[in-house]
């Protein structure tokens, strides 16, 4: 079949979904960019997965961040006060251990999440401010993955900008290095950040996390079909593809896929595409990049950072690396 890119105008739903779904499925192999697990419903299933017992990463970071909160906050605010950044709308939990330590050694704390949905951010607000007294939420509506813009600092005030959950790994190589290039062009020297990176470990740790017995996970993969069948009238049917996640070494990177269990033809009006599967064909929905040692530090300084200090947990599965901006 000889296909033709369509131009953006030619489309009737969000550009950015049409054209990135366009192009996936028209390449060999198939793929789906990863944001597009994250609508509400996916959003929901990612919470269900931070807390079941084999994806071992939240609870990691979390034990982590318990233990140095406290040293975290000191040494990225020195002698100044600290404001606290984050990409992403704030990861419940976690980010309160930074909040409340900041706020213990200051009256009040400046807290700017940045996230693309307003939602998620006023729900942070709100869930942030009535929870730890003294913390100011200053939310902003952006895509941090285009464009980083913060509000100038006191004189005497110093930025902690958070990129924890493993996010980063996410990203593919080139892009990581972007993003972190991105956060320092946005900082003054001696700003801090604090990034959480998943670390290379046994196989079957990470091929559990990503496969787990209860489905939680299959389910988020699967519901990316469910969003093409309702956002592009798209007719997949779920339930004929299956869920894979494969440890892929050579690239440090776990890998979900979606495998067609039939040969079968999937029709998307909205991008005026059918697209053929054979049995056995996947579309490859995701990568999650892990560090081994020194990797995460070595990006940050290629990005413009000095590594200060990195702390990980017992079993070395997980790193949380400050990073002071030169
Ligand atoms: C959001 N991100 C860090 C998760 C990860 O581990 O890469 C997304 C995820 N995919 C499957 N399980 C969790």
């Amino acid at each position: 079949m000889t296909t033709i890119p369509l131009s953006p105008s030619s489309f009737h739903v969000s550009d950015k979904i049409a054209s990135s779904v366009y192009e996936g499925l028209m390449s060999s192999p198939k793929w789906l960019p990863s944001w597009l697990f994250y609508d509400a419903a996916g959003s929901r299933l990612f919470d269900q997965i931070t807390q079941i017992p084999e994806y071992y990463v939240t609870r990691t970071e979390r034990s982590i961040l318990t233990a140095h909160a406290a040293e975290i906050v000191s040494r990225a605010a020195g002698e100044n006060s600290l404001r606290l950044v984050e990409l992403g709308a704030g990861s419940a939990d976690k980010t309160r251990l930074l909040l409340s330590a900041a706020v213990n050694r200051q009256d009040t704390v400046f807290y700017e999440p940045m996230d693309v949905s307003a939602s998620a951010l006023v729900e942070a607000q709100i869930r942030i401010e009535n929870e730890i007294p003294g913390v100011l939420v200053c939310p902003r509506v952006q895509d941090y993955t285009q464009d980083i813009e913060l509000d100038a600092t006191l004189p005497s005030e110093r930025r902690l900008v958070l990129y924890i959950g493993s996010s980063i790994g996410n990203f593919e190589p080139g892009e990581s290095l972007m993003l972190l290039e991105r956060v320092r062009a946005a900082l003054d020297p001696g700003d801090c950040l604090l990034l959480g990176v998943d670390l290379v470990k046994d196989e079957s740790v990470l091929h559990t996390a990503y496969d787990d017995a209860a489905g939680v996970t299959a389910a988020f993969n699967r519901n990316v079909l469910v969003r093409l069948n309702r956002e592009l009238d798209a007719d997949f049917r779920p339930e004929t593809f299956a869920h894979r996640a494969v440890w892929n070494s050579a690239d440090s990177r776990m890998e979900m896929h979606l495998v067609s269990n039939i040969k079968q033809t999937v029709w998307l009006p909205a991008i005026d595409v059918r697209v053929n599967f054979e049995a056995g064909e996947s579309i490859h929905t995701e990568n999650s990049y892990k560090y081994r040692k020194g990797c995460a530090e070595a990006l940050l300084q290629k990005a413009g950072f000095a590594p200060e200090i990195t702390w990980t947990d017992e079993n070395e599965w997980f790193a949380v690396c400050l990073a002071r901006a030169v």
